[in-house]
């Protein structure tokens, strides 16, 4: 069957370039959100994710492929739904209420024959014992059998330009083999390489694997650092080198910690399901969730005692931070260890600035004040934090024209630069 009408739930960072890739795959979709905002924007042609450009979500809409919309009657009759919405923790525990809502409010258009991949985030076993019940009793269907089930784990990688959804091998899994064949064959049409696993338990551990296996790597560099840094030897210098091994090692950067909505949340979906099922502590996870969430504060204990050697303290010094977002070249400040950064320096009595270039107003935290990149500014600090080292900024006249920078990033060199 070729697939014709596509419906994505959730128009965020992993709906949103799906749902424009698929249009310009020639199918016919509809990108539902339950955001307002975000669907009249999309229907404005206003992006606000870096990935998507203007200019591709202006041809998307032109086509009139594409439609935004918050009214899930518009879902009738598709073909295939995928569900991208949130999974965040609360209270430390997976919280899967938007993948119930979403489940919930897709069932009345589920029909015979039609397939749903479930590509959110999420722990093994979601798919089958959570959404598959769910599905089955609000519709009276029965998956295998009546309509197909998948589940397709997610690899966006915000403001990657070398990795995109199109080139970037997408793992595909149902929950038995024509289920699979249908999930497969649409995930063709939209990606370069789909790799096939056996079950949907499978495809979802993938995911867990490959975020966990960056937290605890990113956790041990970090915690490598700290200990360098006291021991007087230069740890960006050593990854470099052992990055010259050809073989048996993959370089990880320290940093002022991680945030985003995958790396701090995700690997906890696994050591709770661990906990609950097993009753045991995923200790690997526990370790690194520990040293990653200690960086901001210890990146804020460095500055410290920078300022402190120039004769200066915290509370009352001017300071200018560079990025917000938790990751370069995006404007994505969930959870960002920068926003950490800011608040608790400001808990400490500093006047925090902050070059954030894809700033969006409503998300500058409170009490920090955006400014561009300018040798004033640089001068007028009494020191600088590279915290997000987007490109395109002028580290070169930071390191000449600042009395002090604590860079966490390696980005910055010059007489007055100290290095995480
Ligand atoms: N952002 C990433 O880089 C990334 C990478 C890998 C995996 N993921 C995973 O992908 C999933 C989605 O993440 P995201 O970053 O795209 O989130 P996001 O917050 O950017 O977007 C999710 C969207 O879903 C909408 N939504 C929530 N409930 C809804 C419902 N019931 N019906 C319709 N719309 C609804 C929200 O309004 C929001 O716009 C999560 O499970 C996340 O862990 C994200």
């Amino acid at each position: 069957m070729s697939v014709e009408k596509l419906v994505v739930i959730g128009q965020g960072y992993v709906g949103l370039p799906l749902a424009i890739r698929a249009v310009e795959a020639g199918l016919d979709v509809v990108g539902l959100d339950l955001d307002d905002s975000r669907i009249k924007r999309l229907g404005a042609g206003e992006s606000f994710i870096e990935d998507i450009t203007t200019a591709r979500l202006t041809a998307a809409l032109a086509t009139g492929r594409y439609r935004p919309t918050s009214d899930y009657g518009d879902a009738k009759d598709f073909d295939v739904c995928v569900i991208s919405v949130p999974t965040p923790l609360r209270d430390g525990a997976p919280d899967l209420s938007y993948v119930e809502h979403a489940g919930s409010s897709i069932a009345p258009y589920v029909r015979p024959g039609c397939t749903v991949v479930l590509e959110s985030t999420t722990y093994p076993g979601t798919t089958e014992e959570l959404l598959r019940p769910l599905l089955e009793e609000a519709t009276g269907l029965q998956s295998p059998g009546d309509f197909h089930l998948g589940y397709s784990p997610e690899r966006i990688d915000p403001g990657n330009p070398t990795w995109r959804l199109e080139n970037t091998p997408k793992v595909v899994s149902g929950v038995d083999a024509t289920a699979l064949a249908r999930v497969d064959g649409f995930y063709r049409r939209i990606v370069e390489q789909t790799v096939a696993v056996d079950s949907t338990r499978v495809a979802e551990l993938t995911k867990l694997i490959e975020n966990t296996f960056r937290q605890v790597n990113i956790a041990l560099i970090n915690e490598l650092t700290m200990c360098a840094s006291e021991l007087g030897v230069d740890v960006w210098q050593a990854i470099d080198a052992a990055s010259t091994k050809p073989f048996g090692f993959m370089p990880f950067k320290p940093g002022p910690g991680v945030g985003g909505h995958c790396l701090p949340i995700d690997p906890c979906y696994l050591s709770w399901q661990v906990k609950r099922t097993l009753g045991r502590q995923f200790r690997f996870i526990e370790l690194a969730n520990d040293i990653n969430h200690e960086m901001p504060q210890h990146v804020v204990q460095r500055l410290m005692v920078g300022l402190n050697k120039q004769g200066r303290t915290i509370n009352g010094a001017r300071l200018l931070l560079i990025g917000l977002a938790y990751k370069k070249n995006t404007a994505d400040m969930r959870d960002s260890p920068a926003v950490e950064v800011a608040a608790r320096l400001r808990a400490l009595g500093a006047d925090v600035r902050a070059v954030e270039p894809y700033a969006e107003a409503h998300h500058i935290p409170t009490g920090v004040t955006v400014v561009d990149l300018t040798e004033a500014e640089v001068d007028a600090a009494d020191a600088v934090l590279i915290v997000t080292d987007h490109d395109g900024l002028d580290y070169e006249m930071i390191g000449r024209s600042a009395k002090y920078v604590f860079d966490s990033r390696n980005r910055c060199t010059g007489r007055v630069v100290e290095r995480l």
